[in-house]
């Protein structure tokens, strides 16, 4: 016994750990029951559509002899679902079970018997313990987005009360016990369908997942499932791919995602982890798309700084810049020089960037002349934060490092130009780049998401966001 099912693990683990996720999602019971709610009015409204044809018949009674009937325009005036569950099945997908339902109906009853007397009159109809059950089996779509499906769906109805009205009250006796047992059949043939369309009525939904979502002219995220969402005993969980692609040229990074998971919280309806990898793919792209590249000229800096980027400025601190270009406006070309690292700390979030300034004397001819070429390396803490399905950064800076890399203007104190370099980050780079971030990066969408009691934490390796959900329209 312990041999066989050891094995089954073994061979499974193959096929659910092929590839590591970038974000994780996990649904809780709450998110659950809040989902339970908005399929109880879906399986209500149903319901509420069953038509029931008419039926007619002929009894033989006697004395009379031949007694003609049928029963007509019935239809549902109230549907009821008082109970019902969702519970996970782990491994397995989410039970639904509703009891205690109920259904009322009202129709037009008429007999003609003797060949020429007719009767007819109005009926109420009453059924009551209703009871369903359904597996609801999750997967991947040939797109990486889920879809859900209605298996092995049951229902019984326990009893049917039928109150007649009009008429001659003899004539009840003959068709209650009729109308009873021909309501039963036909609302219990009618009540599986409908909950499996009700279901299969979330797939067009969740076919909205945004799994290729675009983020401005270089990027695009990828939030498709990389494997079927697994389900445990308090949750549901969806691994997606969680990458940044340059738009059109998928071009994988140096770097790979490594395993991570989410704590067992339960508050919220939802949570979900974005990976370092995530947010590291994303770097690889700006990089790659020379996106954090930038040139910076004196009109970027405030009217109100004495510091301007002019040879007069820099030639206080290297004389012999002011010596050889007099008079002359400067500019700055900051890139980086290789793939900026983010890591994820608990409560800190760090990007490290290398790169370079090299500073440029403009002359009277538009000419750039190259003065002197400084390594920097910057360290910068982010604060993140979510708002209208989209995740959104600021950052401040930390520390940077400058030494001399090249120099056509003979050699200086790098030291010396510290202060012009950090204010030119602070007042120019560091506030473009958080306009950047501020416009936020998408996070993975099912409809028309609002997202309500957001929390958002910084942990090892992985930002986590809790949540709870509301859905409109
Ligand atoms: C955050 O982490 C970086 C290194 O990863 C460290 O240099 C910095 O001091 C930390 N900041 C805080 C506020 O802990
Ligand atoms: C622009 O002016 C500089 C300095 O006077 C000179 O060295 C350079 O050849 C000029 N370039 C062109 C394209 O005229
Ligand atoms: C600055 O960078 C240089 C070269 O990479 C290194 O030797 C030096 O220790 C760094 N200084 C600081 C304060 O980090």
């Amino acid at each position: 016994m312990y041999h066989c099912c050891w094995l089954v693990l073994v061979a499974l683990i193959p096929v659910t750990t092929g590839i590591n996720p970038g974000v994780k999602v996990k649904l809780t019971e709450k998110g659950l029951e809040y989902g339970r709610q908005l399929g109880m009015a879906s399986i209500q409204q149903k319901l509420k559509s069953i038509k029931i044809p008419d039926i007619s018949g002929t009894e033989h009674v006697s004395p009379i002899g031949k007694v003609q009937y049928s029963f007509s325009n019935m239809q549902i005036v109230n549907v009821g679902l008082p109970q019902s569950a969702v519970d996970l099945v782990p491994g397995t997908g989410v039970r639904l079970s509703i009891s205690n339902a109920f259904i009322n109906l009202r129709g037009d009853w008429r007999v003609k018997y003797l060949r020429i007397i007719k009767d007819s009159g109005s009926f109420d109809l009453n059924v009551n313990g209703i009871s369903i059950s359904t597996s609801i089996a999750i997967k991947s779509d040939e797109t990486g987005r889920p879809t859900v499906s209605s298996v092995n769906c049951e229902a019984s109805v326990s009893s049917v009360s039928v109150k007649f009205h009009g008429g001659a009250s003899w004539l009840y006796n003959l068709f209650t016990s009729f109308i009873e047992k021909a309501l039963r059949n036909e609302l219990a043939k009618k009540i599986c369908p409908l909950v499996d369309e009700a279901v299969s009525d979330l797939n067009p939904h969740l076919k909205t997942l945004n799994v290729l979502a675009q983020v401005d002219k270089y990027a695009e995220i990828e939030y498709s499932m990389v494997s079927s969402p697994t389900v445990s005993k308090s949750s549901l969980d969806l691994d997606l791919k969680g990458e940044f692609y340059n738009i059109g040229k998928h071009q994988e990074p140096p770097f790979s995602p490594t395993a991570f998971s989410l704590p067992p919280q339960t508050n919220n309806m939802l949570y979900m982890g974005l990976s370092a990898f995530t947010v590291n793919s994303a770097a690889f792209v700006y990089d790659k798309a020379e996106a954090l590249n930038l040139y910076i000229t004196d009109d970027m800096i405030p009217k109100s700084s004495p510091l301007r980027l002019n040879t007069k400025t820099f030639g206080a601190f290297i004389p012999k810049i002011a010596k050889l270009f007099p008079g002359l406006m400067m500019k700055l070309l900051v890139k980086t020089v290789k793939t900026p690292i983010i890591s994820f700390e608990p409560n800190n979030m760090t990007i490290q960037a290398t790169g370079t300034v090299t500073a440029y004397a403009i002359q009277p001819n538009s000419t750039l002349s190259p003065l002197f070429v400084l390594n920097l390396d910057t360290s910068v803490s982010t604060q993140l934060s979510v708002s209208e399905m989209r995740l959104a950064g600021a950052v401040t800076l930390n520390k940077m490092n400058l030494t001399l890399g090249t120099s056509y203007v003979g050699d200086f104190q790098v030291k010396s130009l510290e202060n012009v370099l950090q204010m030119v980050l602070k007042v120019v780079v560091i506030p473009q780049v958080n306009a950047q971030l501020a416009k936020g990066y998408p996070l993975p969408t099912i409809g028309k998401m609002n997202l309500v009691n957001t929390q958002l934490q910084v942990l090892k390796d992985y930002v986590l966001i809790g949540t709870d959900v509301q859905f409109m329209g």
